[in-house]
């Protein structure tokens, strides 16, 4: 998506997700091939988004007619899931704005948004192994696109 048209804003923002919780310290020379759509992600960037605003309905067991829980990095990658996440994603049709749900549904942000999509792009990287809970990796959301 459009890489390198602003690199320096992409950089700043790279530098403020990846400073979160640990101090950054790795404002220079970072500069990596382009785009926020470039910044590898793993199930760790993802996790907390689809607690937020999938998991009211891809629950276990499922709610208001979902079709299947999307709890683990394990749920998104039975029968390719993912991409079906990111068709859905992409097109609109997931969050349903057009399911009538008690709170509503509300539609997602575009840095939510921008962070599913590249994921699903990357072809939905697992967490780290060294953190499966994603509890030590810093959360990150890309910017709007
Ligand atoms: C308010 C409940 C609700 C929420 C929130 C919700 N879904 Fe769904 N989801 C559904 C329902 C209901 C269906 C079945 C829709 C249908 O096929 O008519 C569905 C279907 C899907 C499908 C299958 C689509 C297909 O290919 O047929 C995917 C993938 C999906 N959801 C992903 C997501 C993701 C990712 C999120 C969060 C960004 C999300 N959903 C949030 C209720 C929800």
């Amino acid at each position: 998506m459009r890489n390198g048209l602003r690199p320096l804003g992409l950089l700043g923002a790279w530098i403020v997700a990846s400073s979160c919780g640990n101090g950054g310290g790795n404002s220079k020379g970072e500069q990596t091939d382009g785009g926020g759509s470039n910044m590898e992600l793993t199930w760790c960037a993802v996790a907390p988004i689809l607690e937020a605003r999938c998991q009211r309905c891809h629950t276990d067991p499922e709610k208001n007619g979902a079709p299947f829980p999307l709890l683990s990095y394990d749920d998104t990658q039975r029968e390719n899931r993912y991409e079906h996440m990111g068709a859905a994603i992409d097109r609109d049709f997931m969050p349903p704005l057009w399911l009538e749900v008690d709170p509503p549904v509300e539609p997602l942000s575009c840095r939510e948004k921008a962070t599913l999509l590249a994921w699903v792009d990357q072809d939905a990287p697992p967490p780290p192994e060294d953190d499966e809970s994603c509890v030590a990796t810093a959360p990150v959301e890309l910017p709007c696109p």
